[in-house]
């Protein structure tokens, strides 16, 4: 069974681990409840059909058990959105969690406590992942977002539980950031920013493979203007990073991929949201400046640009967007989408700060798919096999 539709459920236990690590304030309140939205659907469809949930996930990196990165926050919320009080476990393995798990009535959800409380779990001992594993009839994963960690509770405990089948939230992200950008609908644009090259290297040499049009921003274009020759004043620029930026132009242009970097540029006199600014060709930055956003020029042809796909990927800001005064271009760029999603273009948000962006020009729900994963999306977006998808039953599929 690769596919969880094809799970025999009824008075089975189900052993779901999610990623539910979202933020907690210091009155450990959820900041954003985003993860735990997204685990719902696949917790829903095991209840409807009579499984019993043993709920697993990790919060945070805790070195060994502390309270406040315990699991029990998440409980009202949890419960709120299946419309069914979830019990909570205070250990994720042992009597007590054993206990508990056969008291459970069909369509229940049990709530283990963090699994990283052991320090078993990231170091993946099969002894814990077998413990772990003898709790339940049947592995799902559905923790998209810690999939590329080889742990127990996400690869370990596969070895001991069959079947292991994708969640329905882990699928979704397969089929978008791997299926819809294997074979999307051309003209397919990625739109790749953030302050480092550095990090997004393999994203960009995988992208430049698929895409038709690449878009960069972000404080990694400096790096390419130097590499060029132009003058970025005091532009953030890895120095170390000049020829790479260079072979990523020329593998562009040996490629056909048509690559736009910003014209202009916003600049500022000094790294803060309260800076003086103004807008210069991305050309003619001068001594003692640096550029915290794309300029307005740049967002009308990133535009024109987009406005020809059918497929558009983005990862990474366009500029500083946590500063006001070096928002627009981000903003811009999450409004295009939003305007492309409701014209039936497949846009697919991969992840991190530009997830935040969109969500916080309040476009969120428009988009075909918002990654809920940050290491896992780039990982995947970069090529790579990640474990926790690798352990599983079947190759899954991967088509939209
Ligand atoms: C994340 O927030 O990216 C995931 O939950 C994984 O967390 P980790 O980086 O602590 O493994």
């Amino acid at each position: 069974v690769g596919d969880l539709t094809a799970a025999d459920l009824k008075g089975k236990r189900v052993f779901v681990r999610a990623d539910l690590n979202v933020p907690l304030d210091d009155n450990q309140n959820i900041t954003d409840d985003t993860r735990i939205r997204a685990a719902i659907p696949t917790i829903k469809y095991l209840i409807s059909n009579g499984a019993k949930v043993i709920l697993s996930s990790h919060l945070g990196r805790p070195k060994g058990v502390t309270p406040k990165f315990s699991l029990a926050p998440l409980v009202p919320r949890l419960s709120e959105l299946l419309g069914i009080k979830v019990v909570k476990a205070d250990d994720c393995i042992g009597p007590e969690v054993e206990k508990l798990v056969a008291s459970l009535p069909d369509g229940a959800v049990l709530l283990l406590e963090n699994v990283r409380f052991y320090k078993e779990e990231e170091k993946n001992e099969p002894e814990f992942a077998k413990k772990l594993a003898s709790l339940a009839d049947l592995y799902v994963n559905d923790a998209f977002g810690t999939a590329h960690r080889a742990h127990a509770s996400t690869e370990g405990v596969t070895k001991f539980l069959k079947p292991s089948v994708a969640g329905f939230l882990l699928q979704k992200e397969l089929d978008y950031l791997v299926g819809a950008v294997s074979t999307p609908k051309r003209p397919f644009a990625a739109i790749v920013g953030g302050s480092k090259v550095s990090s997004k290297i393999g994203v960009i040499e995988s992208l430049l493979e698929k895409c038709d049009i690449l878009l960069l921003g972000g404080g990694m274009i400096f790096t390419f203007y130097k590499a060029q020759g132009l003058p970025v004043g005091s532009s953030l620029v890895e120095e170390d990073k000049l020829g790479l930026a260079t072979s990523l132009l020329e593998k562009a242009k040996a490629k056909g991929v048509s690559l736009l970097l910003p014209s202009d540029v916003i600049i500022a006199d000094k790294f803060a949201p309260d800076a003086n600014s103004k807008i210069v060709p991305a050309s003619a930055i001068p001594d003692g400046w640096m550029g915290l956003d794309i300029g307005p020029e740049s967002v009308k042809t990133f535009n024109e640009a987009l406005g020809t796909t059918q497929t558009v990927i983005w990862n990474g800001p366009m500029g500083v967007f946590e500063f006001e005064k070096f928002a627009a271009g981000t903003e811009a760029i999450a409004k295009k989408l939003a305007d492309l999603s409701g014209k039936g273009v497949t846009t697919i948000i991969g992840g991190g700060d530009s997830v935040a962006a969109v969500e916080k020009v309040g476009v969120a729900d428009v988009m075909s798919h918002i990654s809920t994963g940050g290491g896992a999306s780039l990982e995947l977006l970069e090529g790579k096999a990640l474990p926790g998808v690798l352990a599983l039953d079947e190759v899954v599929r991967v088509a939209v």
